[in-house]
């Protein structure tokens, strides 16, 4: 064994980056036990550990490391009296090094026992180190707890995802892909996949394109969804299809956003919604019991679209806590106060929102409140404090005695409630209702961290008026079917027109969303008109599945779930980044490879692209 003279100094801080160390082979040793599974099951095995120094402490004689691999930590001990070579040896060790060593398993001395630790009761007493690697002193301490910016720990992820928590997410991450995997491969399905250089499939996001070389000026379309190719697959005749894929969307994003995530994408042939439901609840229930110990029983709550856009104004209400809101429309267009009047009047409603207990919001509180129903498009918002000696707002006086007493009834008002009213465009009316709903549930402690609260929401509109666009655009996506019971006014009032699209919904988050889809080119054809796309259009762009439903497309329908979304809510972490291994920023971006990047001249001239670097600034 050649190695430099061990430094004297313990503080493993210290070490300069280019810290030179004579290193070890690894040779013929092999791994015989992992540093998270021993116990005093094992005291007096012979094993070898290899792993990263978490720590090293010189106490007098002895040297302590911590030895880290991916599951746990163990403590190994280098005694001068039982190997006084590898205690030497044991000098040059400093975090994050990578280390081999043999030794035999014995339980900690009388008081030594670390109960926080899962091997805490035993340690390792080493015959042999073998020093494999050296490492420059890593930009943040691997641990848990880490106190580094999310940016230093993106730039260095190969670091960041030694933590035992980021690593323990990916585990669990691929234990709900391989469980999955196992659930539809014995139910028959089978998976297939689809391309990613392809054409666009409308999802409601931007697509990532593709330039091509060999046929300059066209572009691919990476996938917002395997939409149109499971429907092609059932055309195809294989009746049950999935796959778990990459789907790419080029949309704002947020904390459980990312612009390439990854599908449990699944279809069916001869299948009713009742059939996705029962397949779906099946798997959800493995999914959470086996993989987090939580019991769910089948028969997930179910809520049509539009009693959820009423009572909780959104289409993915967390329904672990109550707070509902209530239509005063009719109430308060009899009353003086201008803004509401003038609301009703441009057709649009009034909602409002009580808060039991309420009354010791400051006027801070409620200022700020109303800044964050700006940010969903409120012009302001109304309050009134429910005092013992009546009622406190600046409306009040606005309100007579009518609307007054009909708002008590209608909102069951007691002492110490505060009430909020948005008068707008109903649909601006639900997003700042809805979303000061869940911001009230959460910093009013409503909310239970430990509950599971699934919801199916069903019967969504089948399309949407786009005010920017003044056309109909398609809630889902265009292959949604329609409910046969409203066909009949499709062209007349496209609005009203229900879909068998049905959505997922956990705590208040979408996992998952899926339709019964048009089987039928007629439909199809209907479908895309009301859409305002042309049959020339429609032809151009999906022409290929309108040929494909001539040729005896059978029934089917389908779902498909967001697996980082799920990933993150079963783990409990707070942003979808903490379930993906190389995640994107919020600005899309990679910053451990500076992806995207320029390209390199000759590349965009074979593509005949030009950039014209300036167009941004
Ligand atoms: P949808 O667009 O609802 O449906 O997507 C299905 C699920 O994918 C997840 N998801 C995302 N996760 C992370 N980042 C994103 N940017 C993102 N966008 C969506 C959500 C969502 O519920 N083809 C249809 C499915 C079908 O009709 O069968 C589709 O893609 O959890
Ligand atoms: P203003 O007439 O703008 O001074 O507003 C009087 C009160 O009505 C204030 O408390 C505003 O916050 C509130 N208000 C203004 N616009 C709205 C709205 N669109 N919905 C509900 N309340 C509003």
């Amino acid at each position: 064994m050649d190695f430099v003279e061990p430094r004297k100094d313990s503080n493993p801080a210290d070490v300069p980056d280019d810290a030179s160390v004579a290193l070890d082979q690894l040779g013929s040793w092999k791994k015989t036990a992992d540093c998270s599974s021993l116990g005093a099951q094992n005291i007096g095995d012979e094993v070898v550990l290899m792993g990263w120094v978490q720590r090293r402490r010189d106490h007098g004689g002895l040297i302590f490391v911590d030895l880290r691999d991916r599951e746990g930590l163990t403590q190994v001990v280098f005694d001068p009296q039982i190997s006084p070579d590898a205690h030497e040896h044991a000098g040059v060790l400093r975090s994050e090094f990578v280390m081999a060593v043999k030794g035999k398993v014995r339980a900690r001395p009388e008081g030594m026992a670390n109960p926080k630790l899962p091997t805490g009761e035993i340690e390792v007493a080493v015959t042999e180190l073998r020093v494999l690697n050296s490492s420059k002193t890593p930009p943040f301490h691997i641990e848990d707890d880490v106190e580094a910016s999310e940016n230093i720990r993106l730039k260095y992820r190969y670091l960041d995802l030694r933590r035992p928590k980021l690593f323990k997410n990916l585990l669990l991450r691929h234990k709900v892909a391989q469980l999955s995997r196992g659930y539809l491969n014995d139910l028959g399905f089978i998976e297939v996949e689809t391309p990613v250089l392809t054409r666009s499939t409308p999802e409601g996001a931007r697509d990532y394109l593709v330039p091509s070389r060999v046929n300059s000026g066209k572009f691919y379309a990476l996938p917002q969804s395997p939409q149109l190719f499971k429907q092609l697959l059932m055309v195809s005749g294989f009746e049950r299809y999935y796959q778990i894929v990459k789907c790419f969307r080029d949309e704002d994003l947020r904390a459980d956003r990312q612009p390439e995530f990854t599908q449990i994408d699944l279809e069916m042939s001869f299948i009713s919604e009742q059939d996705v439901y029962d397949l779906i609840e099946g798997w959800i229930i493995r999914v959470f019991g086996e993989l987090a110990g939580i019991p769910l029983s089948p028969g997930f709550p179910r809520m049509t679209y539009a009693d959820a856009m009423d009572r909780y104004g959104s289409d993915k209400p967390d329904t672990r806590f109550e707070l509902p809101l209530a239509d005063v429309t009719d109430i308060v267009a009899q009353s003086e106060f201008r803004v509401f009047r003038q609301a009703v009047e441009r057709g649009g409603i009034v909602k409002a929102l009580r808060v039991p207990d309420g009354k010791d919001m400051s006027r801070k509180d409620l200022d700020d409140l109303i800044e964050f129903v700006k940010i969903f498009g409120a012009q302001g918002m109304a309050w009134i404090k429910i005092q013992p000696d009546g009622w406190q707002s600046p409306i009040t006086k606005f309100l007579q005695e009518s609307v007054q007493k009909g708002l008590a009834q209608r909102l069951g008002i007691r002492t110490g409630d505060v009430i909020f009213f948005v008068a707008d465009q109903r649909k601006v009316v639900n997003d700042a209702l809805g979303n000061l709903r869940v911001r009230l549930g959460q910093q009013l402690g409503m909310i239970d961290p430990d509950r599971y609260n699934f919801l199916w929401v069903t019967d969504f509109p089948l399309v949407e008026w786009d005010h920017d666009e003044k056309r109909y655009t398609a809630v889902h996506h265009p292959f949604t079917a329609p409910l046969q019971a409203d066909m009949d006014v499709l062209e007349e009032q496209p609005q009203k027109v229900r879909s068998r699209a049905y959505d997922l919904v956990l705590n208040g988050t979408e996992i998952g969303g899926g339709s019964i889809r048009i089987h039928q080119r007629e439909t199809q054809r209907r479908v895309f008109n009301m859409l305002g796309i042309s049959d020339e259009e429609a032809q151009e762009k999906f022409g290929f599945l309108l040929e494909a439903l001539q040729y005896g497309a059978p029934p089917h329908g389908g779902v498909a779930f967001g697996l980082d979304r799920l990933v993150m809510l079963l783990s409990k972490s707070p942003s979808i980044r903490d379930v993906i291994a190389f995640p994107k920023t919020q600005k899309a971006t990679c910053l451990m490879t500076s992806a995207p990047s320029d390209a390199d001249v000759n590349q965009l001239l074979e593509l005949c692209i030009k950039v014209e670097g300036d167009r941004r600034k």
